[in-house]
């Protein structure tokens, strides 16, 4: 099984909630749609379960048009945002419920409803009534309900929104492991990057009812089309700022207000047109380092100096936190560095060295890479 959008679009009254949507979700392939808030993901979703009106393009499963096909025939599981489980039915009648209203046999209800209970660790809880479970157990009740059946592909809307942290890390595993073993297509929504990030194949960044970008974590993560798509993943975010290109005899520079810094030739052969103009700068957290420590050579042309304001610990090292003054205010910068910076830098000045090679450079109007080949967008 396969599932296409083309041009998928879906108005509310003179809201285009949807607009011109495409993407293929392969067979056996996890498909992460992820963007802020209002952005259509649940419409999107909705549409390919057939529990809203396509207005237009064209939906298929595998090479057939569903537009027209009942949500029923479409044999699509889905787990809802709101979870939407029965309050007045126990755990149990509601994690069957999908297998009874398919008439599927009671031998086999009695078997897969336990089985798809101790998936989600609720197995403890089958005579319960919904009001008398936490809203995380609530929510692993939705998903036992709607993947207890065999289905032809699976929905999930924010599934894990509720969970703690470690619930959540967990019911993801239970996710893919249930996913390996159907490997059927699979469309997961959520507003969360880091959550599309570690369980995506691949992935679509929503901006406005429109798809900014597919394509792997990765992919997006080194390539993004655009500052939004480079803001929205990664965490820190990337920073971004504006620069003005300037050129000399031999080199191009970007000039911000308390620092230049030197291009590579490649990437300033690709922006040569734009000399004397704006642009927009984004540098990941991770490509700033302390001069000793970089992985390349550090002059004077790729090294600016900033004041540490917050010194976080994490697992790889720190995260710091700078600012670099400007005529329009400061500069906020973060930065990841692979060792701990002892706690008496705080306050103070440092010096960072930027991997210039890997600096983002965006149009400040359009937002879009000017370093992506034009077929990238
Ligand atoms: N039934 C409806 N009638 C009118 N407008 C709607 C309807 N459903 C959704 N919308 C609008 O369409 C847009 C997309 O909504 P949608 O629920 O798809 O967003 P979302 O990406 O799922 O957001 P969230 O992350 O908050 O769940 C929003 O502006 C929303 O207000
Ligand atoms: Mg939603």
């Amino acid at each position: 099984m396969t599932i296409t959008a083309t041009r998928l679009t879906k108005r509310f009254g003179d809201k285009t909630a949807v607009d011109g949507v495409e993407f293929e979700v392969g067979e056996g392939e996890f498909f992460v749609l992820v963007g802020p808030s209002g952005c259509g993901k649940t419409t999107t979703l909705r549409m390919i379960a057939g529990l809203e009106s396509i207005d237009d393009g064209e939906l298929r499963m595998n090479s057939v048009v569903v537009n027209e096909t009942r949500p029923r025939d479409r044999d699509i599981a889905m787990v809802f945002q709101d979870y939407a489980i029965f309050p007045h039915l126990s755990v149990r009648e509601n994690i069957a419920y999908g297998l009874r209203s398919r008439r599927v046999a009671t031998s086999v209800i009695k078997q897969k409803v336990p089985e798809a209970a101790a998936t989600f660790r609720i197995d403890h809880l089958l005579r319960r009534k919904p009001r008398q479970l936490s809203g995380g157990e609530r929510q692993r009740v939705a998903l036992a309900r709607a993947l207890v059946r065999d289905a032809q592909a699976y929905l999930y809307d924010e599934p894990l929104s509720n969970l703690d942290a470690q619930l959540r890390h967990q019911a993801r595993e239970d996710i893919l492991a249930l996913h390996q073993r159907q490997r059927k297509p699979t469309v997961y929504v959520t507003h969360d990057q880091s959550e599309a990030m570690s369980m995506a194949d691949r992935m679509a960044v929503m901006r406005g009812g429109r798809i900014e970008q597919v394509g792997t974590p990765r992919e997006l993560y080194e390539n993004p089309v655009s500052a939004f798509v480079a803001f929205f993943i990664g965490t820190p975010s990337i920073n971004l700022f504006e620069a003005t290109l300037r050129a000399d005899a031999d080199d191009v520079w970007l000039e911000a207000p308390a620092f230049s810094l030197r291009l590579p030739p490649t990437t300033a052969s690709a922006v040569a047109g734009r000399v004397g103009g704006p642009v927009t700068v984004g540098i990941r957290p991770e490509d700033l380092h302390p001069p000793r420590q970089a992985p390349f050579d550090v002059g004077e042309h790729n090294k600016f100096t900033a004041r540490v304001e917050l010194i976080e610990p994490t697992t790889a090292g720190s995260t710091v936190y700078l600012t670099v003054p400007g005529p329009e205010g400061d500069l906020d910068i973060a930065a990841g560095f692979t060792a701990r910076l002892p706690d008496r830098f705080a306050g103070e000045q440092v010096p960072l060295a930027v991997d210039l090679g890997k600096v983002h450079l965006f149009d400040p109007v359009t937002e879009r890479s000017l370093l992506l080949g034009a077929g990238a967008a």
